[in-house]
């Protein structure tokens, strides 16, 4: 308990005084209010500064005793409990969010303590109800990851929103990263009416709907994982664009090489393998088409580098090409995006 001074009023005047009060910056909100027979008692900060507010509202200034209110953790170092002082620097500074899911890197030396960050992260955020932990780098042609079950209810599926739209998804069986959501965003913004978009490797469909419900643009959204192209159907529907998206569960080269000149657009977010689908790539795109290559690379020179020589093999030369990081995934590796024109 703390005492603290405090303005004690009626039942019946207590809602507005504590408006009152809290307008004027001078109720604590540390402390919880309580009640005394009829009377509210509301711990204040500043007596000295109640100034007329007490006569006017029938309050009178006394001194009592009030309980603490908790205060919810900032940052995870603070919230943890049982990891020893040595250790808390390993702490992660953040963690992924997708719906009510936190996803969170676990540092080797905290594995022993992986229960204990994922308790953590259920203390810091009423909205997370599952906690789970990276047990391994994105892999495979699929670009899935496994999971470790730290905290909160066992499942892996979660609906989340993006941008105004909203997307189902399984994590352990397609891939998705709520960290891409500014790129997605850019991406957008950039569609023009009456364009035609391919999505090369949609995934669960965020870049693909975005562009459909945003721009009202038609969208071919191809994808290879059936359960990610399962929750592409879904989301397709959940987000009301069935008329402007074709979702096609098959492999993007093939779709790519059988639609010449088709589109006005090309999405290549396959970071790992993009400039391997480039010459399909630039059969479906039309004359002055842009195409999005996002890839890995240790700088955003080192990426343009990258694109020009595949270009160039590819007997291509663009009329415009410019680079940006997209992000960092470790202190040597970025993923960056060529915007090219042809
Ligand atoms: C990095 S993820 C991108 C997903 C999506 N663009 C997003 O923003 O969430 C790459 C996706 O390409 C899919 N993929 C891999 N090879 C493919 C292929 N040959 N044809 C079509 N999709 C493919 C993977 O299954 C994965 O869902």
């Amino acid at each position: 308990m703390v005492r603290s001074p405090c303005v004690s009023v009626g039942r019946e005047r207590a809602e507005r005084v504590r408006r009152e009060l809290l307008r004027a910056g001078l109720l604590r909100t540390d402390l919880r209010p309580r009640r005394e027979g009829e009377r509210v008692l509301f711990p204040v900060t500043d007596p000295g500064a109640l100034g007329g507010l007490l006569g006017d509202l029938g309050a009178e200034l006394t001194w009592s005793e009030f309980e603490e209110v908790p205060r919810r953790p900032r940052s995870l170092r603070e919230a943890v409990e049982g990891i020893p002082e040595e250790l808390l620097n390993e702490v992660p500074s953040s963690f992924d969010v997708v719906g009510d899911i936190a996803v969170i890197h676990i540092p080797p030396a905290l594995e022993p303590y992986a229960a204990e960050l994922g308790r953590a992260v259920l203390k810091m955020s009423p909205s997370i109800r599952v906690v789970l932990g990276e047990a391994g780098p994105v892999s495979g042609e699929f670009r899935t990851r496994e999971y470790v079950h730290l905290a909160g209810e066992r499942r892996t599926h979660t609906v989340h929103r993006e941008n105004g739209c909203v997307f189902e998804v399984d994590l352990a069986r397609a891939y998705f990263s709520p960290r891409l959501s500014g790129e997605r965003s850019r991406v957008v913004s950039m569609v023009r009416e009456g364009e035609r978009v391919l999505d090369m490797f949609s995934g669960v469909g965020p870049f693909a709907i975005q562009i459909a419900r945003h721009r009202g643009v038609p969208v071919t959204a191809v994808e290879l994982n059936p359960d990610a192209y399962r929750f592409l159907v879904r989301n397709v529907a959940l987000n009301r664009v069935e008329r402007l998206v074709e979702a096609v569960n098959e492999d993007a080269r093939r779709v790519a090489a059988s639609r010449p000149s088709a589109y006005d657009r090309v999405i290549m977010n396959h970071p790992s393998a993009s400039l391997e689908f480039l010459r399909e790539a630039m059969i479906a795109a039309r004359e002055g088409a842009t195409l999005h290559v996002y890839g890995f690379a240790s700088s955003v020179a080192d990426w343009e580098w990258k694109v020009r020589s595949r270009l160039e093999e590819l007997g291509r030369v663009p009329s415009g090409l410019t680079v940006r990081k997209v992000r960092e995934v470790s202190a040597s590796r970025i993923i960056a995006v060529a915007d090219v024109t042809l």
